[in-house]
């Protein structure tokens, strides 16, 4: 195992009826409260009445960024650090996905920097500071809700990028509010949260049992569910466990003394660069392609993922056998939960295979399990067409 240093700020608060903690907290952070938002979800849910609501008996002024896009534009991030420091905004509250919560996170280290906050993006510079942010969570998926990942488009130089910002204070998960994600979108925050288990188990760190084992739970968790919530959409235990499986995806428990990936959202986040398609949908075309491309790097990991998550028989079976199992299990699963299997599902062709792959690959090479030069991610782009 690695050494490591794992710090976790943020408060969850988790549950149906939990909402009921927002005028508490809303006291702690100030009076004047940017809420974002996105294209109108959380109108129609009933959410934003119940927020605003708490928000007015905690003595809140509320200022509004509405219009979030999903893959957050680095102009609406802007508008809403204008916003901020017209009217004094104390703290930011964001009420959404991912692209939401990311899109406040940008304005929360926007705000109080003097340069363009694309640098942080461009990793010209790090956030030093932040205004507060709190956030209610409505899907599960990407595990914003308690990590520091902001991830923005910068649509006129078709660049979506990440960058370490800052972890909200507090995070308000209510299963109730995922009943009504889209089907489309429950898929691709499956194949997601699933995706970001993935970067941090396969890796060649010896030694880390319990790393290993907390990776492997999520996943079988998660398979578990899935199809319960896409039968049930109102199942609660199911949708709860989704979202709780979301969140310890991604927020620095499994990474914790492990050499970790990412290449492969690394991949995604330049397709949808050029694309706008969904990230979880990106993930699922291009996950099992990168495991075909790299398998052989450490066959005994992806054996080891064959029989612990998938329960193949490891009876008679060679390694190499094995890691195919696996990659082909994790195929039938994604096609059958219904998410996309090529990019032609997106209509997406050759055409820029090579924009894709460079800009992949924006500082050098990409991941660790393998290291993947543009060559390379052209390569598993051409597997994925
Ligand atoms: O905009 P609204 O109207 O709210 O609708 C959204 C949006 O259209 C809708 N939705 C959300 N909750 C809903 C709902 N519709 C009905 N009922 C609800 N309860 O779902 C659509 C997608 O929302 P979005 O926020 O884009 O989805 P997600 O949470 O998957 O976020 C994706 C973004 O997060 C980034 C992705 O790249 C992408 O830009 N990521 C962020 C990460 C992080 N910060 O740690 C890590 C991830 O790997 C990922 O890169
Ligand atoms: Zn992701």
């Amino acid at each position: 195992m690695n050494n490591f240093v794992y710090r976790n700020p943020t408060e969850l608060i988790f549950g149906a009826g939990q909402l009921s903690h927002l005028p508490e907290k809303a006291r702690q952070l100030g009076s004047t409260v940017l809420l974002v938002y996105g294209g109108g979800s959380i109108k129609r849910s009933g959410l934003y009445d119940q927020v605003t609501a708490h928000l007015a008996e905690a003595g809140c002024r509320v200022i509004e960024l509405p219009g979030v896009e999903p893959n957050p534009r680095l102009a609406t991030v802007k508008k809403g650090i204008e916003l901020c420091r017209q009217e004094r905004a104390d703290w930011i509250l964001a009420v959404g996905g991912g692209s939401v919560i990311d899109a406040a996170k940008a304005v929360a280290v926007g705000v109080p920097y003097d340069g363009d906050v694309w640098d942080f993006y461009l990793r010209r510079a790090v956030p030093e500071k932040a205004l507060p942010l709190g956030t209610v969570l409505t899907l599960a998926a990407t595990g914003s809700e308690m990590n520091r990942s902001s991830v923005v488009t910068n649509w006129e130089t078709q660049e979506k990028l990440g960058a370490s910002t800052t972890f909200p204070a507090f995070s308000i998960l209510d299963p109730t509010y995922t009943f009504t994600v889209p089907r489309d979108q429950t898929i691709y925050g499956i194949c997601d949260m699933m995706s970001h288990v993935f970067e941090q188990y396969f890796s060649h760190t010896p030694e880390i049992p319990l790393q290993t084992r907390f990776a492997e739970s999520i996943l079988k968790t998660v398979i578990e569910n899935a199809e319960r919530v896409l039968e049930k959409p109102a199942d609660y235990d199911a949708r709860a466990n989704l979202l709780y499986c979301g969140t310890m995806a991604l927020n620095g428990t499994l990474p914790v003394g492990v050499e970790t990936d990412w290449a492969t959202h690394k991949i995604e986040h330049a397709v949808s660069a050029i694309y706008d398609i969904p990230h979880g949908g990106g993930l699922a075309i291009i996950f099992p392609k990168w495991m075909r491309y790299v398998y052989r790097e450490n066959v005994e990991r992806f054996s080891r993922y064959a029989t612990e998550v998938w329960g193949i028989d490891a009876d008679g079976k060679t390694d190499e056998e094995l890691s195919l199992a696996g990659i082909e299990a994790t195929e039938a699963f994604f096609a059958r939960i219904g998410a996309p299997t090529r990019l032609a599902d997106y209509q997406i062709g050759e055409e820029n295979l090579d924009a894709m792959a460079e800009k992949a690959t924006p500082f050098g090479p990409i991941g660790n399990f393998k290291q993947l030069t543009s060559t390379d991610v052209r390569e598993i782009l051409r597997m994925c067409l």
